[in-house]
């Protein structure tokens, strides 16, 4: 429409000139040949951008010489992972696996104790990054099909295709991948039970735990320059865990929790939380009641649901801090530099 009154009216203006054998078609035609080669450069300039961004990063993780003598605080674990659903084959929303292990890299360089939950392919890039750390890096070669939650994705793909899933959801709406990738949902809800699992294995004896998502940060560098974290107003509050709150606030959606697996909310970010040993296994076993009730009432969503339906239900349990997605380094760091 936009591009019929468009040519309309330059084609007014033109008939003024002497070029008169100019069709309005032919000029349809090229307007419309110009607005197409326009989208291509924004596209290939797009992609340029991120052709640009993974060979920076790239260039940056060669340059990596590894870790030197050890200098930071060692009794706590920070447990993480990088697992391939498929996300390069996506036809939205897609970022390749080669992509999300260059964002991890920032947090890799983290002198700390690490469990590392990885694909057998992204295994060599860990152990890179880990130079000089191999002591205080426990790599565990997992794939999706490991996770106990994998069992249910035939099922959570039946609930995504439901009619009455679809009804009144504003993530089916946006097309947001929580609605309709099974395995985007299992990997996110997983993370209890893999640190779970280091809270069992403990492969470095310590009775704290944080849990960062791979890709904490999405490519920025949020992490503390000297790569140490000496946490602060974390330890104390071991009893409990400890999770970011964004606005409106996770008190302000109670009333709609019913609701809430179809709303596209995010007060409660997945991407970090810590507490000790006690807290975290026994919001496993809590999460793992939880995700049955949805298996067996047709809902499913995400971690972020899972977390604030269990805080509802146990509010004792949990302390969340107000803040943004990836304010961790800000809130829970006593070096600033
Ligand atoms: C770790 O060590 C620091 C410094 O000794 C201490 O303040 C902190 O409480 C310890 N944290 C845990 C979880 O043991
Ligand atoms: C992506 O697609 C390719 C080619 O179709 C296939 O070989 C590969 O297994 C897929 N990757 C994942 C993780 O599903
Ligand atoms: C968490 O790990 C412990 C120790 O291995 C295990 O006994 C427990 O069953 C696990 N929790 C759940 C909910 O599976």
């Amino acid at each position: 429409m936009v591009l019929e009154i468009s040519a309309t009216a330059t084609f007014g203006r033109l008939k003024m000139w002497p070029i008169s054998s100019f069709k309005k078609k032919t000029l349809a035609a090229l307007l419309a040949i110009s607005l197409a080669v326009s989208v291509l450069l924004f596209l290939a300039l797009q992609s340029y951008m991120n052709w640009q961004k993974n060979a920076e990063d790239s260039i940056y993780a060669m340059s990596w010489e590894g870790f030197g003598p050890e200098r930071g605080l060692y009794n706590f674990t920070v447990v993480t992972a990088m697992l391939d659903i498929g996300r390069g084959n996506w036809s939205e929303q897609s970022r390749p696996y080669n992509t999300y292990l260059l964002y991890m890299q920032r947090m890799l360089r983290l002198d700390v104790n690490m469990v590392v939950f990885v694909e057998p392919k992204g295994k060599p890039f860990i152990e890179w990054m880990r130079r000089g750390r191999e002591k205080r890096t426990h790599i565990a070669v997992t794939t999706i099909k490991d996770l106990p939650y994998y069992r249910y994705k035939d099922r959570m793909a039946e609930i995504m295709n439901s009619p009455e899933y679809k009804k009144d959801n504003e993530l089916v709406a946006k097309k947001l991948c929580e609605s309709f990738v099974p395995e985007y949902d299992i990997l996110q809800l997983s993370k209890l039970y893999l640190i779970n699992r280091t809270i069992t294995e403990n492969p470095f004896q310590t009775k704290f735990f944080i849990w960062l998502d791979g890709g904490y940060g999405h490519g920025e560098d949020i992490y503390p320059k000297n790569r140490l974290w000496f946490p602060k107003n974390l330890f104390e509050f071991a009893d409990r865990a400890t999770f970011l709150e964004r606005t409106p606030g996770v008190k302000n959606l109670e009333e709609k929790q019913k609701i809430l697996h179809k709303l596209s909310v995010n007060a409660m970010p997945g991407g970090f939380f810590a507490g000790g040993s006690k807290i975290l296994s026994a919001l496993y076993a809590l999460q793992v009641q939880l995700v049955e009730e949805w298996m067996s009432s047709g809902i499913v969503d995400d971690d972020q649901t899972a977390y604030m339906l269990l805080y509802y239900k146990n509010p004792t349990m949990f302390r969340l801090v107000p803040a943004d997605w990836f304010d961790v380094f800000k809130l829970f760091n006593s070096e600033t530099s």
